[in-house]
C-alpha cells in the first residue's frame, strides 16, 4: 500500500505518542567512538554549517569530505568545501573531488535559495588547502574497504558519488557501517510537488542507493522543514568570539537576508545539519521502517520518494497482525497500459523494508546542539 500524504501526516503525530523516539537504522560498530564516517556535500548553505558541526563534533572521525555538483557546479561546491575544513582548522581532513553532474540528467541547481556562489553570498577567501588528487568514488572504495563495517557515509547532497561508488563495486553497500541520508520526502516536495531537491538532481541515482541494501536513514523534508534558523541563532553565533562560530554567523546572516529578499516571513531550514545532528544523536528524531523507491520516469514527479509501510494508516495494529500484513505486502506500481507487454504492476513480490524514515523530530534539541557546537560551548 502506498500511504497518502494525509496518512502520513497523521500517522506521525500518533506514532510518536505510541512508540516513542527509536534508533536510526546502521549496523553496529566494532569502534564505537569516535565514529568513521564520510560527508558527501555540496556547499551549500545548510552544507557550510553541517560540515562545521561535524568537525566540532568529537564523536566523528572525519575520513574525509567528498563535493558533489548540487546546490551550485562542482567549481563552487569543492573550494566551499576546502573554505570550511580551513575555517575549522581541519586541514587534515581530505577533500576528494566527485561528479560535476547527475549520472543522466543535465545538472540543475539551486542558486535561488544557495545563492550564486552557495554560502548565500557570504564571500570568505580563496581557499590554499588543495583537494586531494582521487575522484570522490575511488576515494570512498578505498575508506569502505579498508575499514570493512565501520565507515558511515552522511549525504547531503545528490547521491550521484555514492551511486558511481557503488557501479564500480558491488560489495560496497555491504562493507559500509550505513548511510545517513538528508533527502527524500513522504509529505511532498521543495523544488515539485513531488522532489525533494536532492533527489531530485539526480533520481537515477537515489534509486540505485535505495536498492544497494546498504543500511538507510533517511532524514527528510518530514523533519528537517521544521528546523528553521532565527535571528536568535544568528546572534548567538556571532556573540561567540572564534572563527567557527563567525564563519556560521555570516553565513547565517547571509542566508537569513538572502530569505527575506526572496519574500519569506521566515528563515531558511538546517537541512543538512539535522543529518548530521541524527548521526551524533538520534534521539533527537523518531523513525519508522518503509521500503522507499524512487519515481523516476514520471513526466512531473521524477525524484518522488515512496514509501510502502505495512501499517500505513492503522498503528494501532497488534504486532502479530503487523507481521501478517508485512508477509502479504507486495511493491506495486502503475498499473500497465494497454500498449504494454507487462502483466502485473507489481514491482516486488515481498516487502521488506530498506530504510528508518525520521518522521518526528525534537527541533528544540537539535538547535541547542547546533549552535552550541557552532559557538564552542557544547
Ligand atoms: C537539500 O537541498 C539542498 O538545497 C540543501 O542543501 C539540502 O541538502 C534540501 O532539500
Ligand atoms: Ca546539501
Amino acid at each position: 500500500m502506498r500511504i497518502t500524504r494525509r496518512q502520513f501526516v497523521t500517522s506521525y503525530t500518533a506514532a510518536l505518542a505510541v512508540t516513542g523516539l527509536r534508533k536510526h537504522r546502521l549496523r553496529d560498530s566494532p569502534s564505537s567512538s569516535p565514529s568513521r564516517v564520510i560527508i558527501d556535500t555540496d556547499p551549500g548553505v545548510d552544507d557550510a554549517l553541517a560540515l562545521l558541526l561535524a568537525m566540532r563534533s568529537p564523536e566523528l572521525k572525519i575520513e574525509g569530505v567528498t563535493a558533489v555538483a548540487g546546490n551550485v557546479p562542482l567549481e563552487l561546491t569543492l573550494p566551499n568545501a576546502l573554505r570550511m575544513i580551513e575555517i575549522a582548522g581541519r586541514t587534515d581532513i581530505p577533500v576528494a573531488p566527485g561528479a560535476s553532474g547527475p549520472l543522466v540528467r543535465r545538472l540543475v541547481t539551486a542558486t535561488y535559495a544557495h545563492g550564486e556562489n552557495g554560502l548565500g553570498g557570504a564571500v570568505f577567501p580563496e581557499p590554499q588547502t588543495k583537494p586531494v588528487a582521487q575522484p570522490a568514488a575511488e576515494f570512498m572504495r578505498d575508506r569502505l574497504r579498508k575499514y570493512p563495517g565501520e565507515v558511515t557515509l552522511i549525504t547531503i547532497g545528490p547521491l550521484t558519488n555514492i551511486a558511481s561508488a557503488f557501479n564500480m563495486d558491488h560489495e560496497l553497500p555491504h562493507l559500509a557501517r550505513g548511510l545517513m541520508m538528508m533527502g527524500g520526502s513522504l509529505s511532498g516536495g521543495n523544488i515539485t510537488p513531488a522532489a525533494e531537491f536532492n533527489v531530485y538532481v539526480d533520481p537515477e541515482a537515489a534509486r540505485v542507493v535505495f536498492q544497494s541494501g546498504i543500511p538507510i536513514t533517511m532524514v527528510g523534508l518530514d523533519v528537517t522543514r521544521r528546523t528553521t534558523l532565527t535571528e536568535e541563532h544568528v546572534r548567538t553565533l556571532a556573540a561567540a568570539e572564534n572563527p567557527v562560530s563567525q564563519a556560521a554567523a555570516k553565513i547565517a546572516r547571509n542566508a537569513l537576508q538572502h530569505a527575506r529578499e526572496q519574500g519569506f516571513l521566515v528563515g531558511p531550514n538546517m537541512h543538512d545539519s539535522l543529518a548530521v545532528a541524527t548521526f551524533i544523536d538520534p534521539s533527537l528524531v523518531a523513525c519508522k521502517d518503509y521500503y522507499i523507491d524512487v519515481e523516476t520516469a514520471g513526466e512531473l514527479t521524477a525524484g518522488e520518494t515512496l514509501g510502502y509501510s505495512p501499517n500505513a494508516g492503522d498503528l494501532r495494529r497488534t504486532p502479530e497482525k503487523e507481521k501478517e500484513a508485512a508477509s502479504k505486502l507486495t511493491i506495486r506500481g502503475s498499473a500497465p497500459t494497454l500498449a504494454s507487454t507487462r502483466t502485473s504492476p507489481v514491482i516486488r513480490d515481498q516487502y521488506a523494508p530498506n530504510a528508518q524514515v525520521a518522521f518526528g523530530v525534537d527541533s528544540r534539541r537539535f538547535f541547542d546542539l547546533l549552535i552550541a557546537r557552532l559557538s564552542g560551548h557544547g
